[in-house]
C-alpha cells in the first residue's frame, strides 16, 4: 500500500509508516498547492497531510484509492470533511498530544503582551536601555484579571488551568457548557452570551475551531465593545478574527494589545498588524515543541496504520468522525 506524507516530519511517524508501506515524502511546502495534490494523490491509499495542504473535495475525488487522510494537526479546516464523509474516506487529526504545548504558547503570548516584552526587548537590543526608570514599559498584571475563554475544549481548559495558577478570574463560552465538576475544578464560570463575555473580559483568549459560525467571530463591532486596555490572544485559527478590524482597533488604541500565533491568510500577515502597537506576532508555533511534534507524528501515523490494517473505526486513535458510508 502507498502512503503520501506531504512533507518531512519530526519524530518516528514516517519510520512507522515506512516499516509497513511504500511511503513518499514531499518537500516542504510542495503540497500547499491544490494542483500538486491533484496530480499526485491518484495512486495513494493514505495521505498524511499538514494544515497548509488544501485537501479539497476535488483532491479527495481524485484520490481514487484514498482511504484515510490523517492530518498532522488538531484543526482540520484544511480538509473538506463533508466530502470525505460522502466519499467514505476517514479523516483523523492529532488531538490531546498538543494540548499543553499550545496552551503554553497562548499563555506565553499573554504574558508577553501584558508585560510589553517585545517592545522592551527590542528597545534594549537597539541600545535604548538607559537605566531603570519609574515609567519604563508599564504593563498590566494578570493577578485578579478577568479572562474570557472562547472555546473550552482541551486547549481552552489547559489555558484555564494556567490562568488559575495566576489567580485570574475565569469565564468561558462554549457550544456546550462543561460539567459542574469540571467548572468547579477549573473555577470557571459559564457565560451563555458571547457578547457579554467579550465586553466584560480584560483578556480574551480564543480556543475555538474554525467553522462557518466562528469565521470573523471577532469583528469590528465586537472589538469596539471590548474594554479599553483589553488584550486578545489567538492561537486557534486566523480567520476567527477579522484582521483589518483588529489592526485598526490596535492602531486606534481601542484595545490594549494582541498576541497572535495564527493569521487569516497564512503565511501572509496583514501589514497593519506588523505596525500595530503592542502586538506580539508568532509564526504559528503553538504546537512547536520537540516532544509534541514527535507525538503528533506518531499519532498521525498510527491512525493510518490502524485503518489500513483493517481495524474498526473505534480503534483509530484520533478519528474526526464516525463513518457515515460503509466501505
Ligand atoms: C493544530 O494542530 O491545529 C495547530 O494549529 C498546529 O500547530
Amino acid at each position: 500500500m502507498r502512503v503520501l506524507v506531504t512533507e518531512p516530519l519530526p519524530g518516528k511517524g514516517i519510520d512507522l509508516l515506512s516499516n509497513r508501506y511504500e511511503v513518499t515524502v514531499g518537500q516542504r511546502g510542495e503540497f500547499d498547492r491544490e494542483s500538486r495534490l491533484l496530480e499526485t494523490i491518484g495512486s495513494y491509499d493514505a495521505l498524511l497531510s499538514c494544515l497548509s495542504n488544501p485537501v479539497s473535495r476535488k483532491v479527495l475525488e481524485a484520490g481514487q484509492n484514498l482511504r484515510i487522510v490523517s492530518n498532522f494537526a488538531v484543526g482540520y479546516n484544511n480538509i473538506d470533511v463533508e466530502a470525505a464523509k460522502e466519499l467514505g474516506i476517514l479523516v483523523a487529526n492529532t488531538p490531546d498530544v498538543l494540548t499543553e504545548a499550545t496552551a503554553d504558547c497562548a499563555f506565553a503570548l499573554l504574558l508577553g503582551v501584558a508585560r510589553r516584552l517585545r517592545d522592551a526587548e527590542s528597545q534594549l537590543r537597539n541600545g535604548g536601555f538607559d537605566g531603570w526608570h519609574p515609567f519604563g514599559f508599564l504593563g498590566t498584571e494578570l493577578y485578579g484579571k478577568r479572562v474570557g475563554i472562547i472555546g473550552m475544549g482541551r486547549i481552552g481548559r489547559a489555558f484555564a488551568r494556567r490562568a488559575r495558577g495566576f489567580s485570574m478570574q475565569i469565564y468561558y463560552h462554549n457550544r456546550n457548557r462543561l460539567d459542574p465538576q469540571d467548572e468547579q475544578q477549573l473555577d470557571a464560570q459559564y457565560t451563555s452570551s458571547i457578547d457579554e463575555l467579550i465586553e466584560s473580559s480584560d483578556i480574551l483568549s480564543l480556543h475555538c475551531p474554525l467553522t462557518p459560525d466562528t469565521k470573523h467571530l471577532i469583528n469590528r463591532d465586537r472589538l469596539s465593545r471590548m474594554k479599553s486596555g483589553a488584550i486578545i490572544i489567538n492561537t486557534a485559527r486566523g480567520p476567527v478574527i477579522d484582521e483589518p478590524a483588529l489592526a485598526s482597533a490596535l492602531h486606534e488604541k481601542q484595545i490594549g494589545g494582541a498576541g497572535l500565533d495564527v493569521y487569516e491568510k497564512e503565511p501572509e500577515v496583514h501589514p497593519d498588524l506588523l505596525t500595530a502597537p503592542n502586538c506580539l506576532l508568532l509564526p504559528h508555533i503553538g504546537s512547536a515543541t520537540t516532544e509534541t511534534r514527535s507525538r503528533m507524528s506518531a499519532l498521525a501515523a498510527s491512525s493510518i496504520i490502524s485503518h489500513l490494517s483493517g481495524k474498526p473505526d473505534h480503534a483509530i486513535p484520533a478519528l474526526v468522525f464516525q463513518r457515515s458510508k460503509p466501505e
